[in-house]
């Protein structure tokens, strides 16, 4: 490991940033590393995680961590091999994430979605009900809350621990979703963002003896592989129900993460900072 030489409103401080192979994540931890500090890119892929690191200020100041978040040896392990790179954890960003999962009913409920629009098209009134939740096994509705709820906790623990050994006043990061107020999106995915909130709040509230901050942002729609899966009419009625008309860029949803990362927002804990486009207003 390099010794550190960056400026920059995070100088000095490490920062772990979860599913930053692609999309947002990946925003997070460039942005992270432009504003100083040293990053560990923690993705399922490790080429993907390493393209990041490749792409940021200073490539050798970081370090790239394979594992799944759902799986808590696997965030221990990346923990410590954080800790072992920096000696220290000051940021943590809870990205990763998926709004779908093997057996949750998708696949039903877009053939649903197919035969409704076929209805539309023929100038019948819908023959169908689109639903997802019917068709969901107990593994989809699993598999979704074991990366975006059960992943986010593993790791808040691990750099909680981190954080409480050394004194430091850190900074976690949730990334929950506008779906949380508008209610659109899959009942797992969306309760899993919710979940994520009530654990923003009630985690601010328990660690503000020791100066840790625990904040989310919600993106509304944003421009990354993610939502490229989704159809491309659903991108386009997106992009027309937001008032400023465009989907975001993951660069946008990264500025938040850094904002909420250091000294600046030093007096913000238990928000949910809400770059959206306007798409829901809360
Ligand atoms: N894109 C959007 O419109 C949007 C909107 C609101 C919220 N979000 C949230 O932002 C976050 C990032 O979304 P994105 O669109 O960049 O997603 P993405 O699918 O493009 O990228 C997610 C990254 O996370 C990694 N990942 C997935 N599961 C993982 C696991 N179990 N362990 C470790 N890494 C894992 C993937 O390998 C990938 O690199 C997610 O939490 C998502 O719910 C996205």
């Amino acid at each position: 490991m390099t010794a550190q030489t960056a400026t920059g409103p995070l100088a000095g401080k490490a920062a772990i940033v979860t599913g930053a192979g692609q999309g947002i994540g990946r925003a997070c931890a460039l942005e992270l590393a432009r504003a100083g500090a040293r990053v560990a890119a923690f993705d399922l892929d490790l080429a993907r995680a390493r393209e990041t690191i490749a792409a940021a200020t200073e490539p050798a100041s970081h370090i790239a961590l394979s594992g799944n978040v759902s799986h808590s040896s696997e965030v221990e392990r990346a923990f410590a091999a954080m800790d072992k790179a920096f000696g220290r954890c000051d940021v943590l960003v809870n990205n990763a994430g998926t709004g779908s999962a093997p057996n949750d009913g998708s696949a039903k409920m877009y053939e649903l979605m197919a035969k409704k629009n076929e209805d539309l098209k023929a100038g019948r009134a819908p023959s169908v009900h689109v639903e997802q939740t019917v068709f969901m096994e107990d593994e989809g509705w699993r598999g979704v809350m074991a990366v975006n709820l059960d992943g986010a906790f593993f790791c808040t623990r691990a750099a909680l621990r981190l954080m409480a050994r050394d004194g430091i006043a850190g900074s976690i990061i949730n990334i929950a979703s506008t779906a949380v107020q508008s209610g659109e999106g899959p009942v797992h995915y969306v309760t899993s963002k919710a979940a994520l909130v009530g654990l923003t709040r009630a985690l601010a509230r328990e660690v503000s003896s020791r100066r840790i901050r625990v904040n989310a942002v919600a993106p509304g729609p944003t421009d990354t592989p993610m939502m490229r899966s989704i159809p491309d009419e659903w991108i386009r009625s997106l992009e027309a129900a937001t008032p400023l008309g465009r989907l975001g860029r993951p660069e946008e949803i990264a500025n938040a993460v850094r904002f909420l990362a250091g000294d600046e927002s030093s007096y913000v804990t238990g928000s949910v900072l809400v770059v959206n486009g306007g798409s829901y207003f809360f």
